[in-house]
């Protein structure tokens, strides 16, 4: 049984089937996938791939090996049946990035895009460390705060999206090269953004329709403070 942390925006995204739900969205991992040097020969992994988009878009794309995993069942579901009805070769696990179910250094290229805010991220970077190849890649599209916070506004955004600390740029500098990443390079790209797209599921608790306002409110309230870094190394 996978341990799951309470999140009622992780519980939002889900049953909404929120896709590209990360900052800059799809159309960021777009611009950063095209300085990959992607080949059809690329093994692929997007660890908390949500409902499946980015790994949907690598496998039709680029024609790579894509696996994604997910360690919510709804996005699970969502993303096998995204790669079903669009007849793409993309293998769907349930786990949690902090204990992956595959063998070592088996991909060229490791994503996460707004999921190690919500995990205990030295077990999922020494987990993602060892699951490339010796000089793969990894990027991460991940919450960063540009100052500290008080104790009560630190909880408040806690709790709201269920992340397991605030980080800012240098803690995640740091725990990137304590998992032993290499040459780890910081941007943000402030221009892009794209429309989610969504795949409701039947039943929506009634609480999780006010999660989304909650969400535009949390952001308005912490603008320019909860913000956001691309994070992209080497093994
Ligand atoms: C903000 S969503 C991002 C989803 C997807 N990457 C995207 O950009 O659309 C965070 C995702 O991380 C997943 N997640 C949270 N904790 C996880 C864990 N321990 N292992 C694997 N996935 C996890 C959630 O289920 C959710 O799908």
């Amino acid at each position: 049984m996978l341990e799951i942390h309470k999140s009622k925006y992780l519980d939002f995204l889900s049953k909404f089937g929120v896709g590209g739900a990360h900052p800059g969205g799809i159309a960021l991992t777009k611009e950063l996938l095209r300085a990959e040097h992607i080949k059809s020969t690329s093994q692929i992994l997007d660890v908390g791939c949500g409902t499946g988009q980015t790994a949907a878009f690598l496998a039709s794309q680029y024609k790579a090996a894509v696996t994604g995993i997910d360690r919510n069942s709804i996005m699970v579901a969502k993303a096998q049946n995204r790669m079903k009805k669009r007849h793409l070769p993309v293998t769907i696990i349930e786990a949690s990035i902090e204990d992956i179910p595959l063998r070592n250094e088996q991909f060229d290229l490791i994503i996460s895009e707004s999921v190690l805010s919500f995990v205990n991220k030295s077990k999922a970077l020494d987990e993602i460390y060892r699951l490339l190849k010796n000089g793969g890649r990894f990027i991460a599209i991940e919450f960063t705060i540009n100052q500290l916070l008080d104790e009560k506004s630190t909880k408040e955004i806690e709790q709201f999206y269920g992340f397991d600390t605030l980080l800012m740029k240098k803690d995640w500098v740091a725990l990137l090269n304590n998992a032993g990443f290499q040459t780890i390079r910081i941007r943000k790209n402030q221009s892009l953004s794209s429309t989610p797209e969504f795949q409701h599921s039947q039943n929506i608790e009634p609480e999780l329709y006010e999660v989304m306002e909650q969400h535009i409110d949390m952001n308005l309230k912490y603008d320019g403070i909860l913000d956001y870094r691309i994070y992209s190394c080497t093994k």
